[in-house]
């Protein structure tokens, strides 16, 4: 969902240059899907390699002139480099070949003023282009196509052109506060889901890696009947019914991207932080890309920097549909923990094994037990059933309810404590899965 792209794309120019003395290469392939995925229309690559970059244009005047010849045959309205330009680069290039110029990190910032859905994610996208912006505001705009909309122009972008350095400023004292409030806000929601006890699931990986395809699978497939406690999560939060365990939060996270400017590092902290505060990370990967063992090295090495290092993580490799004679399957370590799943988030074939590994990381010890239920023990009954513990229910000629339940056990010891039925005391509740229990006789 996070690749909608614009009917009409702008006609784009990229620039990748490899800098000889840069240990730490950008990707020319992940810059042109970044464009793409910006709604930009790239009509030529341009690639070079340089000792350093050009103080005045990043790039020599024979480059510079091969991207100007390129602007004029293509006739297009922006140049887009997969670098860092400073200012006065952007500039100068400006200048020179009367179009946009945008730099990697405004092309981030552009993806990122799309994609934020949530309240709090669109605000740090706005604060990070002003911050952005601030030292960019004494260009000479006025011989520019001043075309809104454009990529690295939405958003906070848009009103660039009105902005002064003032305005700016007060802007984002204003932004800041409005963070602080809405912080507050989600702490509070934080607090009152882990009163609850629901816990959260979130999913991180790759830009591409099919997260947002796979959050809309899992959230139809484990469709639930949201009650009063999720009806103010944004949209970015989705209660889902996990099988045998009950509820959990699932959160979708904006994708990782390499060499994310520090700005946006910055500006993205909250929402990482939240990150690290799930109780189990579903990892998405792309298995079909062959760099997939590097990216899964660089999210692994992000998400040990924000301190998600030690929450326990599930790898989901994606993208089964387009591997040869592969089968969705769950690899599992030597104690038998789901690691790993294998599934196609776009078939579907495989999301009922990783809903199935995510009940078992989250329950840790499941029971089964049979359950003899009175008929005034309806909600208790019916709690079970919202849990999607229940599974076989007979009744009896004394019209008693046999109900087979499989669930975690602290979550029964819970369900059956808010009954007002002391657990552990009563019943012996210590059965492993697979060895039915007696039945426990209730009321
Ligand atoms: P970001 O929003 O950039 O973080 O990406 P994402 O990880 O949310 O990926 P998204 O779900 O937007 O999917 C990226 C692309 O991969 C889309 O074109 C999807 O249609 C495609 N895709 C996702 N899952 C699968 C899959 O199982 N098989 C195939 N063939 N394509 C898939």
């Amino acid at each position: 969902m996070f690749f909608e792209r614009p009917e009409t794309g702008e006609v784009a120019i990229l620039v990748h240059i490899t800098i000889d003395s840069q240990i730490d290469q950008e990707d020319p392939q992940e810059f042109e899907e970044l464009v793409l995925s910006a709604g930009g229309d790239p009509a030529a690559f341009i690639t070079g390699s340089r000792k350093q970059p050009s103080p005045t244009f990043f790039v020599g005047t024979g480059k510079l002139e091969e991207i100007a010849a390129a602007v004029a045959c293509h006739d297009a309205q922006l140049v887009i480099f997969n670098h860092t330009l400073t200012p006065s680069q952007e500039r100068n290039l400006e200048r020179h070949l009367k179009c946009r110029v945008l730099d990697r990190t405004g092309l981030i910032l552009d993806i990122f003023a799309q994609r934020a859905r949530s309240h709090e994610g669109k605000l740090q996208v706005e604060l990070a282009q002003l911050q952005h912006m601030s030292t960019r505001l004494k260009r000479g705009w006025t011989h520019l196509d001043r075309q809104k909309g454009g990529i690295g122009m939405r958003g906070a972008g848009e009103t660039q052109l009105e902005l002064d350095q003032r305005m700016l400023r007060q802007r984002i004292k204003a932004i800041n506060k409005s963070l602080e409030r809405v912080r507050a806000q989600r702490n509070q929601g934080r607090r009152s889901r882990s009163r609850a006890e629901v816990p959260t699931v979130s999913l991180v990986g790759y830009t591409n890696a099919g997260k947002s395809t796979l959050f809309n699978q899992l959230t139809q497939a484990g469709a639930y009947a949201a009650d009063q406690l999720f009806a103010t999560l944004d949209s970015t939060l989705r209660a889902v019914a996990v099988p045998a365990f009950g509820t959990a939060i699932l959160a979708d996270t904006v994708g990782f991207i390499s060499h994310l400017p520090h700005q946006l590092v910055e500006a993205f902290r909250a929402t990482l932080e939240e990150t690290a505060q799930a109780d189990l990370l579903l990892h998405v990967v792309d298995a079909a890309d062959e760099s997939h063992d590097m990216l899964i090295h660089e999210v692994e090495s992000v998400l040990a920097e924000i301190g998600a290092d030690k929450t326990p993580v599930l790898q989901v490799f994606n993208k089964l549909d387009l591997l040869d004679g592969r089968g969705p399957a769950i690899d599992r370590d030597a104690a038998g923990r789901p690691v790993r799943v294998w599934l196609s988030a776009r078939t579907g074939a495989g999301v009922d094994l990783l809903l199935q590994a995510i009940s078992e990381l989250l329950s840790g010890d499941l029971v089964q037990q049979e359950l003899v239920l009175q008929p005034s023990h309806a909600r208790l009954r019916s709690k079970l059933y919202a849990r999607g513990a229940v599974q076989h229910e007979a009744v009896d000629e004394k019209g008693l309810y046999h109900l087979n339940v499989r669930l975690a056990r602290n979550n029964l010891i819970r369900i059956l404590a808010e009954e007002g039925l002391e657990s552990d005391t009563d019943y012996q509740l210590g059965n492993p899965v697979k060895a039915a229990e007696p039945a426990l006789q209730i009321g």
